[in-house]
């Protein structure tokens, strides 16, 4: 019987002030509130300032979370932020949260597995701390997706919004996280790539000009994969688990897409009441879904003590990633 388990001590999150609403993307693309609602859920999604990067509310989010874990930056010994846009290539956006943050004593690092950031970030932190490599760790997801959107191309603008998760891990003598299962497939990278700006094109007046700095995606087959994944990653961490999905208090997916959420709960025989849905109001936040998602629920009251909650996420790589959590 195990008596060292890694539970979730305090979660944190933030959004930019500014909302963009389907009406507003009428205006400056062919599109409609309709298509968008229809096909995806989304009503509306945040988006950052100009002066605010992934790091203003990696921080704001960490902050929140330590808070509310009661834990001092000085005690955490691992920083992991999981994000498609970071600040800079390098310093890791990590670095830069530590710093602001104070955590003196921590090591930091990004981690990039496209959507299902977040969910690697926590298998790793959770198993290095169960490794011995510390007591404490502060695991993020955060991005600002409008950076890299092409605000040209309606198959993509609509979908995306910006924002950060956060929550801090403790080790514990009780359960907490009690599985976690990662996988990914690179034969479907690109599906969902962003071509331009790193060693195969670095950046030129031509990939400027071709507009290779920003998301491409073929929607249709990401749809696809993200059902039968979703599905596939869950059960698998369910199985590594010891439970069936019907026991899962609350299902927290990855914020893409409503039907992806609606096709995978009804696959898993998981009740409408027992899913966590926040797409409406933010787009898809990629890294920043899932943990933006966990702490809603929580602030909420939708998540109490001994639930069990099933995380699975889905994204570019192509990455899929599923966590079970006893409150
Ligand atoms: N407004 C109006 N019409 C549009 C828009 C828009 N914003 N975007 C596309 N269309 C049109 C298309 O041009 C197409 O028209 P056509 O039939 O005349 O050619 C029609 O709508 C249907 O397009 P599809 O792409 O087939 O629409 P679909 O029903 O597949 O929905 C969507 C598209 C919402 C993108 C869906 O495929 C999807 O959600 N895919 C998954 C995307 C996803 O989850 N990506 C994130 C991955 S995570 C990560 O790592 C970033």
């Amino acid at each position: 019987m195990r008596n060292r388990w890694i539970k979730v001590l305090g979660t944190g999150s933030s959004v930019p002030d500014r909302v963009l609403t389907n009406g507003d993307l009428e205006r400056m693309v062919d599109t409609s509130d309709e298509w968008i609602t229809t096909r995806t859920g989304i009503k509306e999604r945040r988006i950052a300032e100009p002066q605010e990067t992934t790091a203003t509310f990696a921080l704001r989010a960490s902050q929140r979370a330590l808070q509310e874990a009661g834990i001092a930056p000085e005690d955490l010994d691992l920083i992991v932020v999981a994000t498609v846009t970071p600040d800079m290539l390098f310093p890791a956006t990590a670095c830069l949260v530590q710093k602001e943050l104070g955590a003196k004593k921590a090591c930091g690092f990004d981690l990039e597995a496209g959507c299902t950031g977040f969910v690697y970030a926590l298998a790793v932190a959770e198993k290095y701390l169960l490794a011995g490599g510390g007591e404490k760790a502060l695991v993020v997801g955060a991005e600002t997706l409008s950076k890299i959107v092409d605000w040209q191309d309606r198959a993509t603008c609509v979908l995306f919004g910006d924002g950060a998760g956060a929550v801090v891990l403790g080790v514990a003598d009780e359960p907490g996280i009690l599985a976690t299962y990662l996988g990914c497939d690179g034969n479907g990278g690109s599906l969902l790539e962003l071509p331009a700006g790193c060693s195969r094109f670095p950046a030129s007046f031509d990939t400027v000009n071709n507009r290779l700095h920003y998301i491409k995606m073929s929607g249709n087959e990401v749809f696809k994969f993200a059902v039968r994944v979703m599905e596939e990653a869950s059960l698998e961490v369910a199985r590594r688990a010891g439970i069936s999905t019907q026991e899962v208090d609350l299902f927290i997916p990855h914020q893409a897409n409503i039907r992806i959420i609606n096709s995978a709960a009804k696959r898993l025989e998981i009740p409408e009441e027992r899913i966590f849905v926040n797409v409406h109001k933010y787009g898809n936040t990629s890294s920043a879904s899932i943990p933006l998602a966990l702490d809603e629920a929580y602030r909420e009251g939708r998540i109490r003590e001994g639930d069990l909650l099933l995380l699975v996420g889905f994204g570019a790589g192509l990455t899929w990633g599923s966590a079970i959590i006893r409150w």
